[in-house]
């Protein structure tokens, strides 16, 4: 395997030479001119199907290494789990190095980007930093925090080659009951702007190291339940049934602080507003995006959304197209999608203006980016991957990401001298559970999946020597006896609670409550401690109303991702408790989804913004 990635560097290195010595003379690649002038220079060098081939965007194990050159590929992804085998950093950079190898053949030798979704850390490389969930960041209300950790990701993406990201998700979640609450990062505008636009600035630094990639444009946290004709998903691909006016003060704002902080890049959500999709929206894409807030990056169309604009292919890559999609992620037809545009272009359905302006704003980005003088990996950042001070990062993050719901007589923050101490749930002890969807895999997966700290393992690492910590999963610690075999009782039980993985479509839910097995735990531990405390591990809040009485403390720690000590560290006092709900939180499913114009304060079990303090 060495030997072979050593071959794979030297032929790299001869063959980016050969392609420097080629073109080096001509003017779009001279990095001293002003990028305007070598994108006209470059465009007007290009062949339709060239230009085809840079709007082109493409799963990575769909098509051939031949095949990036023949086509003229502008761009790979991984899709969710779209890991290499093994999965390594190295094996990630030499990966994507050798497809970008690929490109620089062609007769142009224009670099491909190469796209992922880093929604929390580089997450589906196997060790990298599993940050929190947005929801956790929404929690903590802290801008230099979120720049710090997508600054971070950026750091552990470029070491593989990856300089476009699939982030951050900017939707307004307005119904929890969608799978892809956890993604975002509050139901309200104004926390959303300020921590999206803050992940940009840390993503892209000065220079746009990585791309950022806003998403999903507009109106996905809008969508209504049942409004999904996909597969069996209910609110995610749906329709945003709201006005422009909703539309424009809820869900854009995000996208105008976006802006602002230099994004360039911008998905196109699947779902839909009135009687047709977003992607084949031209008055939302062309001219509210393009024209209204000038925007001068390029739009990507989500996996395979353009499919869905109409049965008939033809038409609806024409209305993508038309609409103002400028990279398509096609993601699996690369021949079907070419030779229909080849066909659109030729019988003038698609005018070779809109071409070109997509082509233009596709190289303006891969141009500012510094793609065409560094279009590989960076071997000097892999000893960032899952560095200790990325993790370090990320355990200040699920500190302060945690909300207090309740906590009756003082019973938090823990002595560390706690002579015994249950922990019970499956979640206590699983980097899977806690690190929720877009780990590793698309939907998540329980189990040791990638290294990190469980909750289990946090809470051992802070209790005093003298203290003894008994994991049960179940709940039953049939073992803690006395000499006589009575059972012991202990003095503090953790019980950990709350949802399995899961992401996009699948995680849609029509009921919230706290399951079967997690309400039995509770009251199972509840017979067998002096004091109770439960934690949540979940993407959104759960229908806790009936069990909340039960334990003297309760904290949501949404879906805090590899460094599980963060817990720790609050629960014992070492940090103190700062986060504040990002959503509001229901008593009950039938108060779903919040008319929040008429919500009462006290009608939720807890109001938006709440959060106690572990002193008071
Ligand atoms: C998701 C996007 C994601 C894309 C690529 C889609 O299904 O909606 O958020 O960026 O897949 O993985
Ligand atoms: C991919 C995801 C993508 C999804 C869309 C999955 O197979 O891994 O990245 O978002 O399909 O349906």
């Amino acid at each position: 395997m060495k030997a072979k990635s050593h071959w794979l560097v030297l032929w790299v290195v001869l063959l980016t030479g050969i392609v420097t010595l080629r073109a080096a003379e001509l003017p779009y690649r001279d990095a001293s001119l002003p990028i305007d002038q070598r994108v006209e220079d470059l465009l007007n060098r290009m062949t339709l199907d060239e230009k085809i081939g840079q709007m082109t965007l493409i799963e990575k194990n769909s098509i051939t290494p031949a095949d990036i050159t023949r086509h003229f590929i502008g761009g790979l992804l991984s899709g969710g789990g779209g890991y290499p085998t093994p999965n390594t950093a190295e094996n990630w950079a030499a990966m994507v190095d050798g497809f970008q190898a690929r490109a620089l053949e062609t007769r142009l030798a224009i670099p491909l980007i190469y796209g992922a979704d880093g929604v929390h850390g580089h997450n589906n490389l196997y060790g990298a930093t599993i940050f929190p969930h947005n929801i956790g960041l929404g929690a903590t209300r802290n801008p230099e925090l979120v720049r710090a950790i997508c600054a971070a990701t950026a750091e552990e993406m470029m070491a593989t080659g990856v300089y476009w990201n699939y982030a951050p998700m900017i939707a307004v979640p307005q119904d929890i009951r969608w799978g892809r609450t956890y993604e975002g990062y509050s139901e309200a505008t104004a926390i959303v702007s300020a921590l999206g636009s803050s992940c940009v600035k840390g993503m892209q630094g000065d220079t746009v190291q990585v791309l950022a990639t806003p998403k999903h444009y507009l109106g996905d946290g809008a969508t209504a339940w049942g409004s999904s004709a996909y597969e069996d998903y209910q609110i995610d691909q749906g329709v945003a049934m709201v006005d422009e006016i909703t539309l424009r003060e809820i869900h854009l704002p995000p996208y105008k602080a976006a802006l602002d902080a230099g994004a360039m890049s911008i998905m196109i959500t699947f779902s839909g507003w009135g009687e047709t999709k977003v992607s084949s929206n031209q008055y939302l894409i062309t001219n509210l995006l393009k024209g209204e807030l000038g925007f001068q990056g390029f739009t990507v169309s989500d996996w395979g959304a353009i499919d869905q604009i109409s049965p008939d292919y033809a038409e609806a890559v024409v209305s993508a197209i038309n609409a103002g999609i400028d990279m398509n992620m096609v993601p699996y037809d690369a021949e079907r999608f070419i030779a229909t545009m080849q066909a659109a272009v030729a019988d003038g359905r698609i005018p070779l203006g809109r071409i070109d302006d997509a082509v233009r704003r596709i190289l303006r980005v891969k141009f500012m980016m510094g793609l065409f003088e560094r279009p590989f990996s960076q071997p000097d950042l892999l000893e960032t991957v899952g560095s200790a001070e990325n993790r370090a990062l990320a355990r200040q993050a699920v500190a302060q990401s945690l909300v207090l719901l309740r906590n009756e007589a003082e019973a938090l923050p823990l002595a560390k001298s706690v002579p015994t101490l249950f922990v019970a749930g499956v979640a206590a002890d699983d980097i899977g559970i806690q690190s929720g969807g877009w780990t590793i895999e698309w939907q998540g997966k329980e189990g040791a999946i990638t290294p990190g700290t469980t909750l289990l393992e946090g809470i051992e690492a802070t209790v005093s020597a003298e203290t003894t910590v008994i994991y049960d999963r179940l709940g039953r610690f049939r073992n803690a006896r006395d000499s006589a075999g009575n059972l012991l009782n202990a003095e503090v039980g953790i019980v950990v609670v709350g949802e399995r993985p899961y992401a996009e479509g699948r995680g849609d839910a029509a009921d919230l409550s706290l399951s079967e097995p997690d309400r039995s735990l509770i009251e199972r531990v509840r017979q067998r401690v002096d004091t109770l405390i439960v934690i949540v591990i979940s993407g959104r809040p759960l229908i806790i109303s009936e069990q909340l009485p039960l334990a003297e403390a309760w904290v949501a720690a949404w879906l805090p991702g590899s460094e599980g000590q963060g817990v720790a560290d609050v629960l014992f006092g070492d940090q103190p408790f700062v986060g504040r709900l990002p959503y509001t939180w229901p008593r009950s499913m039938d108060q779903l989804p919040f008319d929040f114009a008429t919500l009462a304060p006290d009608e939720p079990l807890f109001p938006f913004g709440y959060g106690l303090a572990g002193d008071s």
